[in-house]
């Protein structure tokens, strides 16, 4: 409990609470010296043996060696534990608690998140037992009839929702939930006095977290019904664009190599139960980079595995940019025919889907590209080349771009230099670094800025102050990743007590305890303002940087090409940089 509270405010509770007269309260004290004794309370005794020093905020039993500080004696004397001493003490000065101080609304929303996901795993439940029973029948039929079985259809929880206006509405109401709480969990809508149940005559799809939490629900309608899936939108404890549907059962997988990301809820109980394991889906949205940070941490790599449609075809080039700007290792599986991976391993079996060759993304991108231009004409076949020098630039490993660039003289009829001389590499160079590599390495992406540590946290003291507009601040503006996280949790509604309560090491929780608490009654009053200048403070920095890196590069390089390329970057970045300067004023 001791790391719960910020180390600032318990600073602040211990230079005001006074030891000498909360003892006194128990006992009397007699001063001597810079000492005070008393008669010690926790052992019985006749001359006085315990001791309070003030200045150092402690009490000591010569006697019966109790000691410790001011809260501990509280401990003792009250029989409470840490937290509930704290709060009797602060009671005591009339210190406002950091909770209440940082926001008073933080026990009410705890409490209310616990009522509505119990609520929600009492649906879970009520819908997966409605499955079973005769009215449920329609439903367990079109499962059935998708090749599902029982025994994935118990491991999914899947479930029925019958044709009745408030078949779950009236069940949990009964069991003591209200109304408000079922329609701010998005199990039931309220029109009047009435509620009656979001999903009427659905296969049901319980959305489980990795703590095993029921957030929410997709529910498949029978037959051509739309929309064909209902999802529950966002509730005070689901965020569609921060989960993933099936993270729950992935979480149970040692070493797993690879998620499957596919599109549909259907998709992934089909796949997982013909034998492909690790399989999740995006809830009903685009992936979105919290997604891709979340199955970051549950394997090191990821396969796309969207419909063999345009749609999803378009949808995986979306992904893939995600996937690379968080550093994720990304792969394309590819479902000929427009078929989607349900469909796929039912009709062509787990074997052949086993055999499907996870492409790379570039060679994804490129087989993207060749389909969108004629290679007939000497027009495509220079546009295609081009945009493909263009991919070709991420290449870090010269025996990989030789491969590529083999493919695209083929198809192009270009010569490799000329290709290489496109993407911007000279042939030389090739052995060592090309010129992406380079840069990177002198500019990595979570460079620590030191000058720009204290505004990234005046950022993220005016972010914690839930002042700013939506969206002006992401965790992409940090360099510093403590801090990056605490903007992620931040944005993903976590409060500012609730970050340093919840803290998952020392680090975040001093940085979010030192950060919380800095900013002037001004910043605050004017907090967008001030926040608009710390971002174009942090972006002038990180120019500068790569200004400064670029030019390193460009002194260093030994082929006149390089040279020509960084020059050409640092004009362009020196241009960027004064036009932002100009913003300023
Ligand atoms: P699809 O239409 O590709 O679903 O939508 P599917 O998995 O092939 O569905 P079946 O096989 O016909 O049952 C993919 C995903 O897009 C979202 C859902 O999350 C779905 O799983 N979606 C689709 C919706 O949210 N609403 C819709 O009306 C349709
Ligand atoms: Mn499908």
């Amino acid at each position: 409990m001791a790391g719960r509270i910020p180390s600032a405010w318990m600073d602040e509770l211990y230079s005001r609470v006074d030891i000498v007269s909360v003892v006194s309260n128990y006992l009397s004290l007699k001063k001597d010296g810079r000492r005070y004794w008393g008669l010690c309370p926790f052992h019985n005794e006749k001359t006085p043996s315990f001791s309070v020093n003030a200045d150092l905020n402690l009490y000591y039993c010569f006697g019966c060696k109790a000691g410790g500080n001011v809260v501990q004696f509280v401990m003792e004397m009250e029989r409470v534990s840490y937290l509930d001493a704290v709060k009797l003490l602060a009671e005591r000065i009339h210190l406002p608690l950091p909770e209440l101080s940082e926001d008073p609304d933080y026990e009410r929303r705890r409490s209310q998140r616990e009522r509505l996901l119990a609520a929600n795993r009492e649906a879970a439940h009520f819908y997966h037992n409605r499955l079973w029973q005769p009215e449920g029948k329609q439903v367990l039929d079109y499962l059935h009839q998708r090749g599902l079985d029982d025994g994935i259809i118990r491991r999914f929880g899947l479930g029925a929702s019958y044709e009745r206006w408030d078949d779950l509405t009236s069940y949990l109401l009964e069991k003591g939930y209200s109304q408000d709480e079922l329609a701010l969990a998005g199990l039931s809508v309220v029109k009047g006095d009435h509620a009656f149940d979001m999903f009427r005559g659905r296969a049901m799809f319980p959305i489980i977290d990795q703590q095993g939490n029921v957030l929410g629900f997709g529910g498949r309608a029978m037959g051509d019904v739309k929309p064909k899936y209902l999802n529950t939108a966002d509730t005070p404890v689901f965020n569609k664009r921060k989960g993933v549907y099936a993270i729950n059962l992935v979480k149970k997988i040692r070493d797993l190599k690879r998620i499957v990301l596919v599109e549909g809820y259907m998709d992934v109980v089909a796949i997982t139960q013909a034998g492909i394991s690790g399989a999740v889906a995006t809830l009903g949205t685009a992936l979105t980079n919290e997604q891709a940070r979340l199955l970051k941490r549950f394997a090191p790599e990821v396969w796309l595995a969207y419909d063999g449609d345009e749609a999803g075809q378009h949808a995986i080039e979306r992904a893939l940019d995600i996937f690379e700007s968080e550093a994720i290792s990304a792969k394309v599986l590819y479902f000929p025919d427009g078929l989607d991976p349900d469909e796929f391993i039912r009709q062509r079996g787990l074997e052949a889907f086993q055999k499907l060759k996870p492409m790379s993304a570039i060679a994804y991108r490129m087989q993207r590209l060749r389909l969108q231009h004629d290679l007939e004409t000497q027009e495509g076949r220079t546009e295609y080349a081009k945009k493909c020098a263009e991919i070709l630039k991420k290449v870090r490993e010269p025996v990989e771009m030789e491969n590529y660039l083999e493919l695209l003289h083929v198809q192009t009829g270009f010569s490799k230099e000329v290709l290489l001389a496109q993407i911007g590499v000279s042939s030389q160079e090739m052995g060592q670094h090309n010129m992406a590599a380079k840069r990177e390495s002198l500019t990595p992406k979570r460079m620590r800025l030191p000058e720009g540590y204290k505004t990234e946290q005046t950022l993220l003291a005016l972010l914690a102050t839930g002042k700013l507009p939506a969206d002006m601040v992401k965790p992409q503006d940090f360099s510093d990743e403590v801090l990056s996280s605490i903007a992620d949790l931040l944005l993903s509604g976590a409060a500012p007590a609730q970050i340093i309560a919840e803290a998952e090491n020392d680090a975040l929780r001093q940085a979010a305890g030192e950060t919380f608490t800095i900013l002037t009654d001004e910043e605050r009053e004017n907090a967008a303002i001030v926040a608009a200048d710390c971002l174009r403070n942090l972006q002038i920095q990180h120019l500068q940087h790569e200004i400064n890196a670029m030019t390193a590069l460009m002194r260093s390089a030994d082929s006149g090409e390089t040279r020509a390329r960084a020059l050409q970057e640092v004009a362009a970045l020196s241009k960027e940089l004064a036009r932002i300067k100009q913003q300023g004023r």
